[in-house]
């Protein structure tokens, strides 16, 4: 069984909101960053052991443009600009998965960036190694 990170609970830049006004979340919200080129957010991922780890980051894009995102582990970019594609509605919650991602033992940090203007998808968690 995966663990949950709530986004809610997570690191934001300045200008995040926790909100709760698009329904299907996880937990008590997610984060709605501003509509902005580097807008961030930051989970401190836990693994029982060194080794390499599926990511699996929740969000909805309720436009029908791409907000795509700079994924970084320990801060070194795994993925450049993934494309978090439109989900169709604010409430339509989906997922994009980072596949082995290489995690030390005890605290990672997750990073994901936004590399538009458009800024992040709203983000309502991650899920990591049990
Ligand atoms: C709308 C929506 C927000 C979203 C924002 C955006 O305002 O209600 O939840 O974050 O659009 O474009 O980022
Ligand atoms: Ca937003």
């Amino acid at each position: 069984t995966p663990v949950r990170y709530e986004a809610e609970s997570a690191v934001r830049s300045t200008g995040s909101t926790v909100d709760s006004d698009h329904a299907g979340y996880s937990g008590t919200g997610f984060v709605n960053t501003p509509n902005a080129a580097g807008a961030h957010v930051e989970w401190t991922v836990n693994a029982p052991v060194a080794g390499s780890a599926d990511l699996v980051i929740a969000y909805a894009n309720g436009t029908t443009t791409n907000r795509p995102l700079d994924i970084s582990v320990n801060g070194t970019t795994v993925v450049a600009a993934a494309p978090f594609a439109g989900t169709g509605a604010w409430t339509t919650w989906r997922t994009v998965t980072v596949p082995a991602a290489a995690l030390t033992a005890g605290a990672n940090t997750v990073r994901v960036t936004a590399t538009s203007a458009n800024g992040a998808p709203n983000l309502d968690y991650l899920d990591g190694p049990a």
